[in-house]
């Protein structure tokens, strides 16, 4: 996917936009350009390939010069190679429309073909080319720059946010939204922007409209309209919160580092805010739409690290809720059937609440009548609108791409929402209050495990050398080894498996050797003797293993030691020591830990 950033003012645009590149840099790209005109006849595309840094240079001629419109733009390779050629914009044969795009136009191919049997050519791979010669044809036929839009949206299928320049009407910007993000905003001063994403406008707007899907805008000096299904509507002017935007790395080497120490502030915040201190309730407020007593049954819906999150609390919702509950991965859910009924509640999990794969489902759930309900961090977000209810994280802005303190407190608001539940539903008042006492010191407890940070580094150093790894789990620890393998890779780019500790001696037991270390997550539950057999089938192959746990295991070869608690608070304090050995070995590997390469921090594209 890409970004987009657009201003139009009279400061200096260069700055702005290449600050709101950077801003937008650490969502993953690999090739950037600035768009800049002054008047139909001097316009200038300035492309590079890498990173922002590379469009530095080359806009010095651009720097001093005063224009009318700058687009900035941060491309995610989707169709065509990373090459300048098929950088955006992209401009129509005629030279009079220019095209800036973020998504996937899925009936692209037969398009271009029908184009091209017209005599339409091609200078790129992309499907935005095909879109800008695709107004041009449309435009023939239709009177204004805004028919033509409106023709266009019947015309092209699925993902997008595309902004729309004529040199037959300079001063009008037309937008359209249908699945991927766009925010228009402005300030007092009369400046205008175009943003895939809020956190590029911290300290420039102060006022931003989130567009809904089928959305088209029209946008001129000092005035919008905003159309939907060819029939003008408002939609809600958002006031910026600039502190919470405002993000930076403070005295921490990596955002990565920043965020997994903000995690303590984070529990004590949402605890704060979900939980009343005078009978150790919850604000039942907080949990609206949860009170349904027909909920009979619980599936959460998402991706990655956010899939992480919504698995490891279906083992609550069962044990606290006595709700059957089950996760899915959105991408394969999709093509799975939903069985609907009235006693059925979807839970979507998404830090960025853009995620394609998770608003595909949320889609067709809604389309079928399905109840939903949201755990997003991003306000204002696509899934958080969509979702008939929810429960917004208070992360704050994330700016790590794979994702660190949302996963805390995604977990935080899943294990609240567990309770909420369970005590409408019969759960023991002394389990009740037990899981509550325990919240109170969950952030010390973290602040435990981190204390240790020079220690798992030391751990770090051991494990550098190899290049393949086991996270082995057991019950309700699963999602959480298959998160910290997920930050291995994300990060460090060795290879590493979370697997299920009883089912390593049906195979996969072949792999052990000294080449091949182990981090085992061995609390000390109802699973710690069960697990210590397994621990000694791998000691006795020769496996080294580093254990996560309170309990001290004499023949591990290293140990981080995390506070004694229970069942349900103990996977808090191991995804956090998983963060930091993940985080200590990429850094030690001199790996680019804020930009992991691929990656990309909102998947916006299916
Ligand atoms: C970044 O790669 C994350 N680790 C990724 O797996 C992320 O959790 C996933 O793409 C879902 O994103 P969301 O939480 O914004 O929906």
């Amino acid at each position: 996917m890409c970004w987009i950033f657009w201003y139009r003012g009279k400061n200096d645009a260069v700055k702005i936009l290449l600050h709101g590149l950077e801003r937008l840099e650490y969502r993953g790209y690999d090739s950037a350009w600035v768009f800049v005109k002054k008047q139909s006849w001097d316009k200038s595309r300035i492309r590079a390939v890498g990173k922002v840094s590379a469009l530095n240079w080359k806009v010095t001629d651009f720097l001093d010069a005063w224009y009318t419109q700058w687009i900035a733009h941060t491309r995610r390779a989707t169709h065509g190679g990373v090459t300048e050629q098929n950088t955006h914009p992209h401009i129509s044969n005629d030279g009079n429309r220019t095209i800036v795009h973020n998504g996937i136009v899925e009936n692209y191919a037969s398009i271009k073909k029908d184009l091209i049997k017209k005599w339409y050519r091609f200078d790129s791979e992309t499907d935005t080319e095909v879109v800008a010669n695709l107004l041009e044809e449309i435009h023939k036929d239709s009177k204004s720059m805004l028919e033509t839009t409106q023709e266009l949206q019947k015309q092209i299928r699925w993902a997008y946010a595309l902004l729309i320049m004529h040199e037959g009407t300079p001063d009008t910007m037309i937008a359209l939204r249908l699945w991927s993000p766009l925010v228009y905003a402005y300030n007092s001063e009369g400046e205008q922007y175009f943003s895939s994403d809020t956190q590029a406008l911290s300290g420039y707007a102060d006022k931003m409209i989130y567009l809904e899907d089928g959305d088209l805008i029209k946008v001129q000096w000092n005035d919008y309209t905003i159309l939907s299904n060819g029939d003008v509507t408002k939609r809600d002017i958002e006031t910026f919160d600039q502190k919470i935007l405002e993000a930076s790395k403070g005295e921490y080497k990596h955002f990565m580092l920043k965020e997994i120490y903000e995690q303590p502030a984070i529990i004590k915040r949402i605890y704060k805010w979900r939980v009343s201190f005078e009978n150790n309730s919850l604000h039942a407020d907080a949990f609206h739409g949860m009170g349904n007593e027909s909920i009979k049954q619980i599936t959460t819906v998402a991706c990655g690290t956010a899939n992480n999150a919504g698995w490891l609390w279906t083992y609550r919702f069962e044990t606290l809720s006595k709700i059957p509950s089950h996760n899915e991965i959105a991408s394969e859910y999709e093509n799975k059937p939903f069985f609907l009924d009235e006693s059925k509640l979807h839970i979507f999990v998404s830090q960025s609440g853009e995620t394609a794969d998770s608003l595909e489902v949320l889609k067709m759930l809604k389309e079928q009548g399905g109840k939903s309900f949201g755990v997003v961090n991003v306000v204002g977000s696509s899934i958080a609108r969509m979702t008939d209810s929810g429960l917004y994280l208070r992360a704050g802005t994330e700016i790590w791409v794979a994702s660190t303190k949302a996963f805390m407190a995604q977990s935080m608001c899943l294990l609240l929402v567990s309770l909420f539940l369970g005590k409408r539903r019969g759960m023991r008042l002394s389990k009740y209050q037990q899981i509550m006492r325990e919240l109170e010191h969950l952030p010390s407890y973290i602040e435990t495990v981190l204390d240790q940070t020079d220690h798992i580094r030391s751990i770090a150093m051991d494990l550098m050398q190899y290049k393949n790894f086991f996270f082995l789990w057991r019950g309700y620890q699963y999602p959480i080894a298959a998160e910290s393998s997920l930050k291995f890779k994300e990060i460090t780019y060795l290879h590493s498996e979370a697997y299920g500790a009883g089912e390593l001696k049906h195979g996969s037991l072949a792999l052990i050797s000294e080449e091949m270390p182990t981090i085992f997550n061995l609390p000390n539950d109802e699973m710690f003797e069960q697990n210590l057999s397994n621990f000694q089938e791998i000691r006795a192959r020769k496996g080294k293993i580093c254990v996560i746990g309170d309990k001290r295991v004499e023949e591990a070869d290293r140990q981080i030691t995390i506070p004694e608690t229970i069942d349900e608070i103990y996977p808090f304090l191991t995804a956090v020591a998983g963060q930091l050995l993940a985080y200590h070995v990429a850094d030690l590997l001199g790996n680019d830990i804020d930009k992991p390469r691929n990656l990309a921090k909102s998947v916006t594209v299916k």
